[in-house]
């Protein structure tokens, strides 16, 4: 049934949805994309999830696609019968097909839209018993705020995990956790909950955005400061935050465990916090 995709205007089977071998986003990464939760038909957080596409294609000079993105969700998820369930949005806008060169083909070139709906089950054994992590060194480039389909440093890290039997890897520049492969990293650390701060060496994840308001308001005490690996390594709690992992708890962090080894009180009631939010806390 989730075999109704949206190609430039068009929904159509996912079997006939090609790309050309021009296209751009093929040929050189020149595209964004977005991920965007929806659970009984509701869009989680869309707003800002639009907001940050927007940006994304800003800072690269791509135009905004013309159509009612939401519309077409929307229509997606109905087609593919997920109106009821819990679905991921992906969204991507690349440059569009021109013959290869560098620097931006000449005249207008239509850029190519592209959204896929698919199913999607919260790992909620996992959020419950937490995860294992390595850690890796952050080979991306300085623009990781822009949501860009560049992701081959991201896909390395998250093999290597993969290989360790791990769920992600946390990634180190200059010996300071940014993120990890597709999720942001937070840890506690003498009674503060840290996370880098936003700026060129992180995506600002939405869900980052949103459990920083939960913390607060819970009274949480929060620095927007980046940890070193040093404080990684002692940190009394670690947890991950996305769209596709919510609040994970890392339990263990290249085969140490974190804390008692258990998922720890804050993680966990900001995971309550954030499931709340969502609506998709189990009954
Ligand atoms: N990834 N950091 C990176 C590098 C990411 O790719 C993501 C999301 C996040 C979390 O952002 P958010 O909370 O807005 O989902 C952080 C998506 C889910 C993906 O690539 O599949």
């Amino acid at each position: 049934m989730t075999d109704r995709v949206f190609l430039n205007g068009e929904v159509i089977p996912r079997s006939r949805a090609t790309v050309s071998i021009d296209d751009r986003g093929f040929l050189f990464g020149d595209a964004v994309y977005e991920v965007i939760r929806a659970v009984g038909g509701r869009f989680v957080e869309v707003e800002r999830h639009l907001e940050r596409l927007a940006r994304s294609l800003r800072e690269v000079s791509l135009p905004a696609p013309d159509q009612d993105l939401l519309a077409v969700a929307t229509h997606l998820l109905h087609e593919n019968g997920l109106e009821q369930q819990e679905a991921l949005i992906y969204l991507q806008v690349s440059r569009g097909t021109a013959q290869r060169q560098h620097a931006f083909p000449p005249g207008r070139v239509a850029p190519t839209v592209l959204m896929t709906v698919t199913p999607f089950t919260p790992r909620r054994e996992l959020t419950e018993r937490g995860v294992s992590a390595i850690t890796q060194p952050d080979l991306r480039w300085s623009r990781c705020d822009i949501k860009s389909v560049n992701l081959l440093p991201n896909v390395l890290a998250a093999q290597k995990a993969s290989e360790a039997g791990a769920f992600e890897a946390i990634l180190l520049r200059d010996r300071l956790v940014t993120e990890a492969t597709r999720s942001n990293v937070f840890a506690v650390i003498e009674g503060i909950l840290r996370t880098y701060p936003t700026g060129p060496f992180i995506l600002p994840g939405v869900t980052r955005e949103v459990v920083l308001e939960l913390a607060r308001e819970a009274g949480v005490a929060v620095r927007e400061d980046a940890v070193t690996a040093a404080e990684l390594a002692g940190a009394a709690e670690v947890f991950v935050t996305g769209t596709t992992s919510d609040v994970m708890p890392v339990v263990a962090i290249d085969g140490r465990a974190v804390g008692s080894g258990d998922p720890g009180p804050v993680t966990r009631r900001l995971g309550g916090l954030l499931a709340q939010r969502i609506g998709a806390a189990p009954d």
